[in-house]
């Protein structure tokens, strides 16, 4: 089925449900024009319906928080600068765990009901379309670890000295209140007290760290948008350290002491990672860059964090590239929805094979046809590879599978194939630019190809290796 076939009957759906409303309530009822009501419990992501709100977009979490891994209880308060945008009689911010002490709207307390991941936030005063207003939530408790579909944990996962907050795809809700669907990106303040001795290290830039009676507060600002999978948050004992790269931009990178010697080779190479993309897909997103390793146990991934990847691990440095490529790619531009994952994994792992290329190793072209002949990639095997379209993978599950990962680095390579290297080159750094900072889905990646080499026919190439069931012909 088309994917517009399958939306027909929601869109009629929906018109009907329009129309009886038009019916039974005449010119809208309530408080005039515009009703307020309240905003919607998800965006309607195809994945996971809960994820996000309807009715207002954050620019801003302002989040104050402190830790302590003896008791593992994190007390928090987060203010949320959003615009509404629909009048709102109540809207909703996911949560999952923790209790909530307190919600005010603009200094007001607000009534508030929970039903799951939802909180609901029933202001004293409705607010108006267009409305930019303050969200203050005070909170604290144990953060769950939670479970993805596909059996991976993330969301806050406590560790021997600390702990580490990772969010892909669901995870942010575990520590802190707020609108968890990558389309909606904010600006980030985060300011954590943590015991002497310990390190918080999140992402953007480190502005403050001082003493506060036996504790520790450290100030972090992310001044780019981000999206919320993309927040992290790694407490413990780590040695830090600061330079810049040849162009000035500052890295920061935390290692796990027990991990420091093994990391040390692969971390000192960040800065030409760095320097080797920016030159393969244009000007480096954002103001800082770095790493935070921790041991091997306290995640089951590596996961690009914004700015600072985290590693599960001494990292080798393909998985180095790949975490630094989605700074590009998944980060600066996110997927509309979860069902646009390719564009983040298909692009990262494409980045390994240019970085494989220009490096002595395979060329893509190899890294392809061996892919295609034996579903071997070096010492990798991939028994998934034609389980499922990369661009509609089937379920919740699917969304880190091996199509979405390698038949998505296959797309991109048979689009420099068409197009040659010059041409695709400029294909990917115009595709940075033009999303620079926002966010992306399979539509506009098709169209923006379509748009930029209108004399080549790309109908099969979408047909069969985006959505195809299946192995395609060899191509
Ligand atoms: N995005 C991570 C990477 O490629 C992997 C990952 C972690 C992931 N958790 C996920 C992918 C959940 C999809 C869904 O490095
Ligand atoms: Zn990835």
């Amino acid at each position: 089925m088309s994917r517009s076939a399958r939306l027909a009957p929601v869109a009629a759906l929906l018109s009907l449900a329009l129309a009886l409303t038009a019916c039974d309530s005449g010119s809208g009822g309530g408080s005039g024009g515009d009703s307020a009501r309240p905003g919607a419990p998800g965006v309607r992501d195809p994945y996971f319906p809960r994820a996000g709100n309807g009715g207002y977009d954050v620019s801003h979490y302002g989040l104050t928080l402190s830790y302590d891994p003896a008791t593992t209880r994190l007390t928090g308060t987060a203010v949320i600068t959003a615009r509404a945008t629909q009048a709102l009689s109540a809207f909703d911010l996911d949560l999952a765990g923790l209790d909530v002490a307190g919600v005010t709207v603009e200094g007001r307390p607000a009534r508030t009901s929970r039903d799951g991941q939802e909180l609901t936030v029933r202001p004293q005063d409705e607010l108006t379309a267009g409305e930019t207003f303050e969200v203050t939530v005070r909170y604290s408790g144990r953060p769950r670890t939670l479970t993805d579909p596909d059996g991976s944990e993330e969301g806050w996962l406590p560790t021997a000295d600390g702990a580490l907050a990772l969010g892909e795809p669901t995870g942010s809700m575990a520590w802190f209140p707020g609108n968890h669907h990558p389309s909606d990106k904010a600006t980030y303040d985060l300011a954590v007290t943590v015991p002497e001795g310990l390190t918080a290290v999140s992402n953007g830039e480190l502005t403050e760290r001082r003493e506060s009676g036996g504790r520790t507060v450290f100030t972090w600002h992310t001044g780019e948008p981000m999206a919320g999978y993309l927040a992290t948050l790694a407490i413990g004992r780590y040695r830090v350290s600061e330079s810049t790269t040849e162009d000035g931009l500052p890295v920061y990178t935390a290692v796990d002491p027990e991990v420091d010697e093994a990391s040390r080779d692969v971390l000192g190479r960040l800065p030409e990672v760095v320097d080797w993309a920016t030159e393969n897909f244009g000007p480096y997103p954002f103001s800082s860059t770095g790493a935070i390793v921790d041991r091997p146990g306290d995640a089951g991934y590596a996961l690009e964090t914004q700015n600072r990847p985290v590693f599960p691990g001494p990292p080798t440095v393909e998985l180095l590239v790949h975490e630094l490529a989605h700074q590009w790619y998944g980060d600066s531009v996110s997927p509309e929805s979860w069902r646009d994952m390719w564009l983040n994994e298909g692009f990262a792992t494409y980045a390994e094979w240019l970085w494989e290329e220009d490096h002595g190793g395979d060329d893509a072209e190899e890294i392809f046809t061996e892919l295609y002949e034996h579903g071997r990639h070096g010492d990798e095997v991939f028994e998934d590879l034609w389980d499922f379209p990369p661009a509609e993978p089937p379920t919740a599950s699917d969304i880190s599978g091996e199509p979405v990962y390698q038949r998505g680095a296959m797309v991109l390579h048979r689009i420099r194939r068409t197009v040659g290297d010059d041409a695709f080159y400029d294909l990917v750094q115009g595709w940075a630019a033009e999303h620079r900072h926002g966010n992306a889905d399979t539509d506009d990646f098709t169209a923006y190809v379509e748009k930029a080499f209108p004399d080549e026919d790309f109908t099969s190439l979408w047909e069969d290796w985006l959505y195809g069931e299946g192995k395609p012909d060899r191509p």
